[in-house]
């Protein structure tokens, strides 16, 4: 068994470490990748935060960041804005734990929903959305630019946090 991971926020000092975990886990051909400059301005709006998942090293001492979770509270209204953990951690569990924490902390800002947007393709994620409980509300056409500029759609997601 998987030693436990480490769930932690962080600041606009990790914005390099986010944007290297985001490219390493949209790893597709054609997903969009966030630059650190992306997740500065993130981090620099009202409400928003992000969490950090560590395993624990297995080159030396230092714990390894796997995953993260983007997201940000607006009043009652809280959305999940990116969310990757490492191909090579995958199906551990780390993604649901991030969320969980993630939803936590919305809570305590006040939040009594969250939403969140899913590509189309993107079957895995849809998955582990329905498996904590959020359903599709609505869809946005062609939100989603890929490779040879083949348009796919978002879908909105929803769950109550009461
Ligand atoms: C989607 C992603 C974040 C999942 O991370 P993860 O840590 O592997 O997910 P978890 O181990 O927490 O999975 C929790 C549940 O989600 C579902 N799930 C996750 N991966 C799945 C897969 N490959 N196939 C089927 N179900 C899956 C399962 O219900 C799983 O529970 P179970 O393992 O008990 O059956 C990860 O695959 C990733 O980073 N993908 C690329 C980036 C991305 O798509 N981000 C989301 C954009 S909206």
């Amino acid at each position: 068994m998987r030693a436990p991971i480490a769930i932690a926020p962080v600041d606009a000092a990790a914005v390099e470490l986010l944007a290297s975990l985001h490219a390493a886990s949209f790893c597709r051909p054609g997903d969009e990748r966030w630059s650190a400059q992306a997740f500065a301005d993130v981090l620099g709006m009202p409400g928003a935060f992000c969490l950090l998942a560590t395993a624990p090293g297995r080159e030396g001492p230092e714990p390894e960041p796997i995953g993260f979770c983007a997201c940000r509270v607006a009043g009652p209204e809280s959305e999940l804005l990116s969310l990757g953990v490492l191909p090579t951690q995958r199906r551990a569990g780390t993604a649901r734990q991030l969320i969980l924490r993630s939803m936590g902390r919305c809570v305590e800002g006040g939040a009594r929903e969250m939403y969140l947007e899913v590509a189309e393709d993107n079957p895995t994620a849809q998955m582990l959305y329905r498996s904590l409980g959020f359903f599709q509300v609505g869809r946005r056409k062609g939100y989603y630019l890929r490779l040879d500029s083949v348009k796919v759609d978002a879908l909105t997601m929803r769950r109550d946090l009461r």
